[in-house]
């Protein structure tokens, strides 16, 4: 029922233990190898979000969603906040059909609001021109260390090339600094 979509922009705290799980329950049907990270009520992996875009049926169900969470991140050794985004999802039988650019069309408002220098995503290298289609700049070069997602147990560190991707909201991409990113914790 695409036609009966509602959007919704919502804060972390004002979300009930439903609402937790009807987020959970799209999560593990978009994510079906990390199916076993979404139980009952845990709709985040590492970082919890403080601010979600939600897209839901009449019937409460979600289908499609994002995390924002405010952070500063060190990047060539300078600290730049940044609007991190992540649990980007849409129901598998909705893929396809433009509900990603919508959802992300509404992430942009919601950082444009928040006012951050940038939004700041890490993507896998097959969502990366998904996300370059909708103006988030990849650096290939660039390599990241972060913590892993809790979710499988200890948030031991990792380091990736590529894949870390910036949208400029309040600063300009040509002053996004040069070198490696610490996160220094999870990503949402
Ligand atoms: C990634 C995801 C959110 C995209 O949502 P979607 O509803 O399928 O995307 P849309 O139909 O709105 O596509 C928007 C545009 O991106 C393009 N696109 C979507 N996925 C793409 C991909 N993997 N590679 C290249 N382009 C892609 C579409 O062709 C479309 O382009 P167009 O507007 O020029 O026609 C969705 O597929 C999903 O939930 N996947 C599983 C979870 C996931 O991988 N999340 C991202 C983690 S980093």
């Amino acid at each position: 029922m695409t036609d009966d979509i509602r959007w919704e922009v919502v804060e972390e705290s004002s979300l009930s233990l439903p609402d937790h799980e009807a987020i959970a329950a799209l999560l593990a049907q978009a994510f079906p190898d990390w199916s076993h990270w979404y139980v009952g009520g845990r709709s985040w992996s590492g970082m919890q979000p403080e601010r979600r875009v939600l897209a839901r049926d009449q019937d409460g169900v979600v289908l499609a969603h994002v995390g924002i969470r405010r952070m500063f991140i060190t990047v060539g050794g300078r600290d730049v906040l940044v609007g991190d985004t992540g649990l980007v999802a849409v129901s598998p039988r909705l893929q396809g059909s433009g509900k990603g650019r919508e959802l992300m069309e509404r992430t942009h408002a919601v950082l444009d609001g928040l006012a951050v220098p940038y939004g700041f995503l890490g993507a896998g290298e097959n969502r990366i021109p998904f996300y370059a289609k909708l103006g988030w700049h990849e650096f290939p070069e660039v390599v990241g260390t972060f913590s892993a997602f809790t979710a499988e147990g200890a948030g031991i560190t990792n380091t990736e090339q590529g894949g870390w991707m910036v949208r400029p909201v309040a600063a300009a991409l040509e002053d996004w600094p040069a070198g490696a990113i610490w996160l220094n914790g999870q990503e949402v």
